[in-house]
């Protein structure tokens, strides 16, 4: 692979609070860019799922809404990013959540050659975010995100309600976030590599919204990337 194509794939960061619509906007965005769309936190259910001694710890500290060590979480990133689908490009989401995780995906990026291209923050007001994450649904089979109110599910469909969306653990994933995660806000600012987009609006409107900054951020480096449209 050349350096030039290298750098022309999309590596882009999904910043935003807790239940903002990263997963949701990412899976979208990742099925239109064949590109993987890498969540650090379905990574760490997974593992709690598959009952794996790693899968126990992240299940103790995600119940409790708090970050799981940075060293454990950069691991696991290095591990994914390492695999053949990721080559092409990909949508972090979730991961970073802590400078230090930032700078140590800058190191390992700059090992293989490349660098984050693009970051979005999805601005959601707090007052939004407790109702998005409450009635959120996953279905277990597809890994498709629903709300009970604004995106209901199909009647097939095996739904699953995270432990973690209870209002109390809610609210001190919000905590955590103001605490931690906001000082990415500076850090990819800093770098001149950093979008916000109004989060308030349907799943398509904000969808436009980034498919616009992105195809400034990266100045149409991708063909698949639609300028406007976030359906199917
Ligand atoms: P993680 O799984 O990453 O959760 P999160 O960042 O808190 O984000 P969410 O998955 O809650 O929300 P989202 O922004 O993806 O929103 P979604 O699209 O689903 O992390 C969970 C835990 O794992 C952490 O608390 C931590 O313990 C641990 N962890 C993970 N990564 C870590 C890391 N890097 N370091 C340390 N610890 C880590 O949307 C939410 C709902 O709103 C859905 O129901 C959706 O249908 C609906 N919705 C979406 N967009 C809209 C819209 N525009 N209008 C109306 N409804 C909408």
């Amino acid at each position: 692979m050349t350096e030039s194509s290298v750098r022309s794939k999309i590596r882009l960061v999904l910043l935003g609070a807790p239940a903002s619509g990263k997963g949701t906007q990412g899976q979208t965005l990742a099925a239109e860019l064949g590109i993987p769309k890498i969540s650090t936190g379905d990574m760490m259910r997974a593992a709690r799922d598959a009952g794996t001694e790693l899968g126990k710890l992240f299940d103790g500290i995600m119940s409790q809404g708090k970050l799981v060590p940075d060293d454990l979480v950069i691991r696991l990133v290095d591990e994914r990013l390492a695999e053949p689908d990721a080559q092409r490009g990909f949508i972090l989401d979730g991961f970073p959540r802590t400078v230090p995780q930032a700078e140590a995906l800058d190191q390992l990026l700059a090992s293989r050659g490349a660098s984050i291209n693009a970051a979005v923050n999805i601005a959601t007001p707090r007052e939004l975010l407790l109702e998005r994450a409450t009635l959120r649904r996953t279905d277990v089979r597809t890994g498709q995100i629903y709300h009970l109110k604004y995106n209901p599910p199909p009647d097939s469909a095996q739904l699953v309600h995270r432990d973690d969306d209870r209002e109390e653990t809610v609210r001190k994933r919000l905590d955590a976030y103001d605490a931690m995660t906001a000082a990415l806000v500076p850090y990819y600012e800093g770098k001149g590599l950093l979008r916000h987009v109004d989060g308030v609006g349907s799943p398509v409107e904000v969808g436009r919204r980034i498919r616009s900054a992105l195809s400034e951020l990266t100045d149409g480096v991708s063909p698949n990337l639609r300028g406007g449209a976030n359906e199917g």
